[in-house]
């Protein structure tokens, strides 16, 4: 039989793409081919995020989408990954029956398996055959469910069975060509999996479980061999990234493969720990090592960085090392004392100040063109919400000056702290307000940045053609839109169709490794040749944080 197809759409973090991107690499490695459309699919895949409510509803609507190709084609086969499939376990599948497979982020591991057995049962069934081994014709209704419930919180170290997931880590195709045909040059890396914090609005400590960092050997092969394949970016990946350490002393091996830890968090604040390098890489070791093991990433970052226990070793690495990027992503969530508190943050604003001057005073050197880059995330009408915390929030956005900020309206989920101790009362028309005040300040703030970026020559990553030029090649005559998961196809597909006729020159975008966005023109000719490369650009113009410039090299 012709290759089963998979159509699969990502929703929320990096960490979701990072484990879509895996899963993918496995189902490919099986045999699956991926398909841009559902239409054409016979496995239709979501890989969800259950953060916040709005998240959840774009993955019922497109699962209400599916009920009437279900009914025409019982054979289809409809996977729900992810957060959302921990959180609401079989629950979603009595809402949603079309849901064959649910596999939460702990069991990903398993997803072929499951796939295999759902997409075989229900071809046996329609050729009216026996069902596979173990799989009755009565399954009909049978689903293949793959779920953690809280077991990865239950002991307090690893058991001495094997971390499949790691398994999965590890199995990563490092193929630099994507489905699309497009050559990957960024790409994420895991280092630590899961949640300690318990912010009591937040889900993540309950679909991801318990934070486990990986052995440093992995996370530096993984490097190495991405490298090889034409990498160039690489970003590491943790909810607490800057939490990371791993103690050799208590490394467990299963069938010769080191295992991953449970977070054995220091204590120690911002003082260095004592027993770095040697029984213990911390994070600032790792990042080091990544460094100078792995010269061929021009570019490494990490996100998301926890305000608290973020230590000047961290800071002197990155200020030491060129190509470990001038950007730290470390959420505030408020600017008011009083509901860090009900938030669970276990900082005070004073605290989270302190560790941004900090990182200021070691990483912020316009003089050498070495800037700082911070961005941050809030939430605004979290419960009993004052206008007096509200603009303890708006002064502390004004005093960092972050490069952007992600706000959020705060989202009651099921299953969190916060939605049993504390009522949602800041009505929806306050929340909407606050959230528009805040989105005009960051937008104030970006405005007086990107100007004050204009007249300097920054080192840009091409990343590929414009969003503009983009549009205009897909609306021109005998171009075509590309698109790959319901999102624009890479960025080779791009330059192809921009080799069209004329030589109008192609604006090309990329960032900057404090992470701003900067457009410039090449000529179409030489446009596929940049991509993945750094190059000078000299800025000339802002719009917001968008930023224009002219080549130089
Ligand atoms: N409501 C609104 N925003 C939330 N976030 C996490 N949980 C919620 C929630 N229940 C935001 C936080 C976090 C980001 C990933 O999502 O700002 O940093
Ligand atoms: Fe959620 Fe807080 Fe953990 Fe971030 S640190 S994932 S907000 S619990």
């Amino acid at each position: 039989m012709s290759r089963r197809k998979v159509y699969l759409e990502t929703f929320g973090c990096q960490m979701n793409e990072l484990d879509s991107e895996l899963v993918a690499g496995r189902l490919r490695a099986l045999g699956y081919a991926f398909t841009p459309t559902p239409d054409d699919a016979h496995v239709v895949l979501y890989n969800t995020c259950s953060v916040r409510e709005h998240a959840e509803q774009k993955v019922w609507s497109r699962l209400g989408e599916l009920k009437a190709r279900k009914a025409a084609d019982p054979a289809l086969v409809v996977g729900v990954l992810g957060c959302m499939a921990e959180r609401d376990g079989e629950a979603l599948i009595r809402r949603m029956p079309v849901v064959d497979v649910l596999c939460g982020p702990g069991e990903l591991d398993k997803l072929p398996a499951l796939l295999d057995n759902a997409v075989r049962t229900r071809e046996s069934l329609l050729r009216d055959e026996p069902a596979p081994e173990g799989h009755t014709p009565r399954l009909i209704s049978a689903r293949e469910v793959a779920l953690q419930g809280n077991t990865s919180r239950r002991s307090a170290t690893l058991a001495a069975a094997a971390d499949s997931l790691e398994l999965l880590d590890l199995s990563r195709s490092v193929s630099p060509i994507d489905d699309d045909g497009s050559v990957k040059r960024s790409a994420y890396v895991r280092i630590t999996r899961g949640c300690n914090k318990f912010c009591t609005y937040c889900v993540v400590p309950f679909t991801r479980g318990a934070e486990v960092h990986r052995p440093p050997e992995h996370i530096i092969d993984e490097c190495r061999r991405l490298a090889d394949a034409g990498v160039v970016e690489v970003t590491l990946l943790g909810q607490t990234v800057n939490h990371y350490r791993f103690e050799h002393g208590a490394a467990v091996t299963v069938d010769g493969v080191v295992q991953p830890q449970k977070g054995r968090s220091y204590a120690g604040g911002h003082r260095r720990d004592p027993f770095a390098g040697e029984r213990v890489t911390t994070f600032a070791d790792l990042l080091a090592r990544i460094h100078d093991e792995v010269p061929g990433i021009a570019r490494l970052r990490f996100v998301t960085s926890y305000p608290r226990d973020f230590g000047d070793d961290v800071l002197e690495v990155i200020r030491d090392h060129p190509r470990i990027c001038r950007y730290l992503h470390v959420p505030a969530q408020s600017g008011s004392d009083r509901l860090l508190g009900l938030m669970n943050r276990g900082y005070s604003v004073g605290e989270y100040l302190e560790f941004i001057d900090r990182a200021r005073a070691h990483l912020d050197q316009p003089e050498i063109g070495r800037p700082l880059g911070l961005s941050g995330d809030f939430i605004v009408g979290f419960p009993t919400e004052t206008d007096a915390d509200f603009d303890a929030t708006v002064a502390l956005l004004r005093r960092v000056r972050y490069k952007n900020a992600f706000i959020f309206k705060y989202s009651p989920r099921p299953g969190t702290i916060a939605i049993d101790r504390y009522p949602d009362d800041v009505p929806e028309a306050v929340k909407r307000a606050r959230n528009t005040t805040l989105l005009d300040v960051q937008g104030e703030i970006s405005d007086e940045l990107g100007r004050e970026q204009v007249g300097r020559t920054v080192d840009v990553l091409v990343e590929g053609a414009s969003a503009r030029t983009r549009k205009r090649r897909a609306s021109s005559p005998g171009t075509v839109a590309l698109t790959v998961g319901g999102r624009p196809a890479g960025a080779d597909a791009d330059f192809a169709a921009a080799d069209a006729p004329g030589d109008e020159p192609v604006q090309l975008s990329g960032r900057t490794d404090t992470d701003l966005i900067v457009h410039f023109d090449a000529s179409p000719t030489d446009a596929l040749a940049w991509r993945g490369r750094i190059v000078r650009v000299r800025l000339d113009r802002a719009a917001g944080l968008s930023l224009f410039g002219t080549l130089i090299s």
